[in-house]
């Protein structure tokens, strides 16, 4: 089983966001037996909640199943995931001092993500439906290719 854990700063957004596409995605590709994924936040202001309600209306929007209560990433997350999926560059260096040092199981989301790689998935607390419809994009896109690279690199 390959395990993916997408990691953002409350995991209530974006991360959770990530999860409940990619699973769609898994499910979609009748890889449930071969992948799973979780998410995780940096700071753990929302541990225990349920998604934002703005996430839940975007992933309702586009027909994506979204359920998840929030956890705060931890150094043993490292042991229990084959991949670490950061959504932004500080959540990134947040997960190395945590973590303490680099590992070779951290990605950044955009890293994946064929039309601006390497940039950080934006933070949509602050802003209204647009940014998380924004967010829904990248992150739609953004899995594809991580599926697509995933069944390359594992043959599945
Ligand atoms: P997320 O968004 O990291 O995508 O879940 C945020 C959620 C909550 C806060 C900041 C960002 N907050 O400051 O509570």
């Amino acid at each position: 089983m390959i395990k993916i854990l997408f990691v953002c700063l409350g995991n209530i957004c974006r991360s959770p966001l990530a999860e409940a596409i990619f699973k769609q995605k898994i499910r979609e590709n009748g890889l449930e037996s071969k992948i799973l994924c979780d998410s995780a936040g940096t700071a753990n202001y929302h541990v225990g909640e349920s998604p934002d309600p703005r996430t839940i209306e975007v992933a309702n929007n586009h027909n994506v199943p979204i359920q998840h209560f929030g956890q705060q990433f931890k150094k043993h997350h490292e042991n229990e995931f084959d991949y670490l999926i950061a959504m932004d560059y500080s959540n990134k260096s947040n997960m190395i001092r945590e973590l303490g040092g680099e590992s070779n199981t951290l990605f950044l989301m955009r890293e994946f993500d064929p039309q601006a790689k390497g940039e950080d998935v934006p933070d949509p607390w602050y802003g209204g439906m647009n940014g998380f419809e924004n967010v829904f994009q990248i992150l739609d896109r953004s899995t594809d290719e991580f599926l697509h690279f995933l069944k390359e690199k594992h043959n599945l």
